[in-house]
């Protein structure tokens, strides 16, 4: 799909990206890199790192990976360190690293619940943490706000109650939660901007097939009328507005990216029968008289 921005909309900027190498995070990789960003991947595994690294730079994007764990301080400072030193300033860093699996709650250790606090929460805090003074320096002077931008890959898993999602619900919830006491403290104190992205369910990622598995996935629209897929585009193509100057005013949001799909609701009666009904009940509460319970009637 083409892109509606400009191809130089992020030109000379530089991006980290935490879960760079796969699925949502490797789209905003490569859209950022298609609009002039240099772009520097973080993920655990070297041979999936390589073949993104590989597969970016024959789109001419300037791309590097380092191997790391995000729950770890010692390799969240490490990346952090290496992306500046290797390309000398920092502009945006993206959290879209995530863990996620379906389980029961009943059926859910306290270790996996905390694995997942830990990758997605914790280690969101950890690499804003190890990014802040990078983002101070590099963004300064770059983007019309003043300082750098932090990007979160979120949910809206917590907006209602999911279910099998009890630890990503809760995670993701603390993620909304730095985003906007991020934005608050370091959008004051910096000029840093700190937003966040809620995915629907996108489509040809690790996430829907581990979440949403093509048994579930064509039933979907039965109980969820504006269930649909997004694509990667989609998320990458938010991602580019807000780490841009188009999205220089806005600081602390999570931007919902889904279709409408969160506020799916099955519909309880068809449009025709609402029509009929709704006329109906009109007139007999036009024709009930007053103080004459419906009983009596
Ligand atoms: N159901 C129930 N519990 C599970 C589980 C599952 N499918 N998968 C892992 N767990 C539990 C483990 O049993 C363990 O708890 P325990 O020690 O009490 O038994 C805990 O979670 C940690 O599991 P482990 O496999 O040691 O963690 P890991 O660090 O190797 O992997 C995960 C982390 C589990 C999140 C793994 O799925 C992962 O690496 N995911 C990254 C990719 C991803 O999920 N992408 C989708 C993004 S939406």
């Amino acid at each position: 799909m083409e892109s509606p921005f400009k191809a130089d909309i992020v030109k000379g900027k530089v991006a980290l990206i935490t879960g760079g190498g796969s699925g949502i995070g490797f789209e905003i990789s490569t859209q950022f890199g298609k609009h002039g960003a240099s772009v520097a991947i973080m993920g655990r595994r070297k041979q999936v790192l390589d073949s993104a690294v590989c597969a970016l730079q024959s789109l001419g994007i300037i791309a590097v990976g380092f191997e790391g764990d995000v729950r770890k301080q010692e390799d969240a400072r490490r990346v952090v360190e290496s992306t500046f030193k290797h390309f000398g300033h920092i502009d945006i860093l993206v959290n879209a690293a995530a863990g996620n699996f379906l389980v029961s709650a009943e059926d859910l250790s306290p270790n996996g619940f905390r694995t997942v606090m830990d990758i997605d929460s914790v280690g969101t805090f950890t690499m804003c943490h190890e990014a802040l003074k990078y983002l101070k320096k590099g963004g300064h002077g770059r983007n019309s706000s003043g300082g750098g931008v932090i990007l979160n890959i979120s949910a809206t898993l917590h907006y209602t109650a999911a279910w099998y999602q009890i630890h990503v619900s809760a995670a993701k919830a603390a993620v909304d939660s730095i985003t906007r006491n991020l934005a608050l403290e370091w959008g004051t104190d910096y000029d840093i901007r700190v937003n966040g992205i809620a995915p629907g369910p996108i489509g040809d990622t690790p996430g829907i097939s581990k979440l949403a598995p093509e048994e579930i996935n064509s039933k979907a629209r039965d109980y969820m009328p504006l269930y649909k897929l997004g694509d990667k585009w989609d998320i990458a193509m938010a991602a580019l507005y807000l780490f841009s100057d188009a999205g220089k005013y806005v600081n602390g949001t999570t931007l919902i990216v889904d279709g409408g799909h969160w506020l799916s609701r099955a519909r309880h009666i068809p449009k025709e029968a609402v029509k009929q009904l709704s006329r109906a009940v009109e007139k007999r509460s036009r024709d009930k008289p007053v103080g004459v319970p419906t009983s009596k009637l």
